[in-house]
């Protein structure tokens, strides 16, 4: 699949030969499209690894509305997240009612500086949001003991890591299609404080049953992926994926409403077949992080041969979502790779700064090393 394959962040970046054969099985047994056993194996599977109660949605941006619902966020009540995030969460918290605040980011670790988090802090903070962007971890036990100093709550974003353990009552996850595991879409709460559960298991419980033609969209995207990225190279992938576009074939990731700042207050049940999906990729989880593992580990050297500028905290046992390097004008680059059949686009382009490599399952050592020499010669 590599062979022909661009080099990509958004392509259907788990979607192996493996993971289209679970699809095409889940595309022709539509009766187990919004229920079935899958949704509660998961379930199960991630209350066993993280020790808590879990919950699922459609979204993780769900998720996150949902626990925000649960702990009764009041009109007004402060919500502290860094701004090097996806805009998707800021609408969750502007959904719930809350106002956003933020704080600076560490470049050691692009995640949120202790000491900026502090001084934001005021009588109306009520939670702070703790994202290990990309993987690299967050400084929890700092961000917790200043929770618990000023009786706050940590929300801990996982969307782009299952992280081992996590350290605080609450986190929530995404099976978004290019996350740690993916289910095309999904999402996930962790709670270890018994009233939130119980308020989470209702609001869970009444959230809605996706469409099915919603399903059979999601259901869509590695079929259509699958076809258009070895044809993407001559041209014809490209006319594939508009057409499946046009004819809303696809779902987007970010619809342009969330792309404008705000967000559908609903909330919807993960789909069977998602979390059939995510369930799939779960059990392949540890060959998936070794992989990323495989290529941190040499984005990391290669950086540290090239002179490269990179966060600092990074280290070659971090199974990134994807490696970060400090540019000049990574708009610049990433055009300059599109010539050359190199979409680096994934999303976080809002910092000029920051350039993401791919570290996802489906990019082969052979694609970093091309991708790194033509960097060579850019940077
Ligand atoms: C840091 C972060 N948090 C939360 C989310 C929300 O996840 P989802 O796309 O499953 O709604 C995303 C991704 O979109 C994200 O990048």
């Amino acid at each position: 699949m590599n062979l022909f394959s661009p080099i990509h962040h958004l392509f259907a970046p788990h979607v192996d030969t493996a993971y289209l054969l679970q699809t095409f099985k889940l595309f022709f047994t539509p009766w187990k499209w919004r229920r079935g056993p899958e949704s509660e194996l998961l379930r199960a599977e991630l209350s066993k690894k993280l020790h808590g109660d879990v919950f699922l949605f459609s979204s993780g941006r769900e998720a996150f509305l949902a626990l925000l619902t649960a702990l009764n966020l009041r009109k007004g009540d402060e919500v502290i997240v860094q701004r090097y995030t996806c805009i998707v969460v800021l609408n969750a918290i502007k959904a719930a009612k809350g106002v956003t605040v933020y704080a600076d980011i560490d470049l050691n670790t692009l995640n949120l500086n202790i000491q900026s988090t502090e001084d934001q802090i005021s009588n109306t903070t009520r939670a702070i949001i703790c994202q290990h962007t990309f993987g690299i971890p967050s400084d929890t036990t700092a961000l917790q003991s200043l929770c618990e100093q000023y009786d706050i709550h940590l929300i801990e974003d996982c969307a782009h890591v299952i992280p081992e353990t996590c350290e605080a009552d609450f986190a929530f996850f995404s099976f978004g299609r290019d996350k740690a595991i993916s289910g095309i879409s999904g999402g996930a709460i962790l709670s270890r404080n018994p009233e939130i559960s119980t308020k989470l298991k209702e609001i869970e419980m009444s959230a809605e049953h996706r469409p099915l033609l919603f399903i059979k969209r999601l259901l869509c995207y590695p079929l259509i992926y699958s076809l258009a990225r070895p044809l993407y190279r001559i041209g014809i992938g490209k006319v594939l994926l508009k057409c499946a576009q046009i004819l809303g074939g696809l779902v987007p990731i970010v619809s342009q409403k969330e792309k404008n700042g705000s967000m559908d207050p609903r909330l919807f049940k993960i789909p069977n077949a998602c979390a059939a999906l995510a369930l799939f990729d779960y059990k392949r989880l540890h060959e998936k992080n070794d992989h990323r593992r495989m290529l941190t580990e040499f984005y990391l050297k290669e950086a540290q041969k090239n002179g490269w500028k990179f966060p600092s905290r990074i280290t070659e046992h971090m199974p990134l979502q994807k490696f970060p390097i400090f540019v000049n004008n990574a708009d610049e680059i990433r055009k300059k790779l599109k010539r050359r059949n190199i979409h680096l686009s994934d999303g976080w382009e809002n910092c000029p700064g920051i350039l993401n490599l791919p570290t996802h399952p489906t990019m082969s050592l052979k694609q970093a090393k091309n991708l790194s020499s033509l960097l060579t010669h850019l940077l």
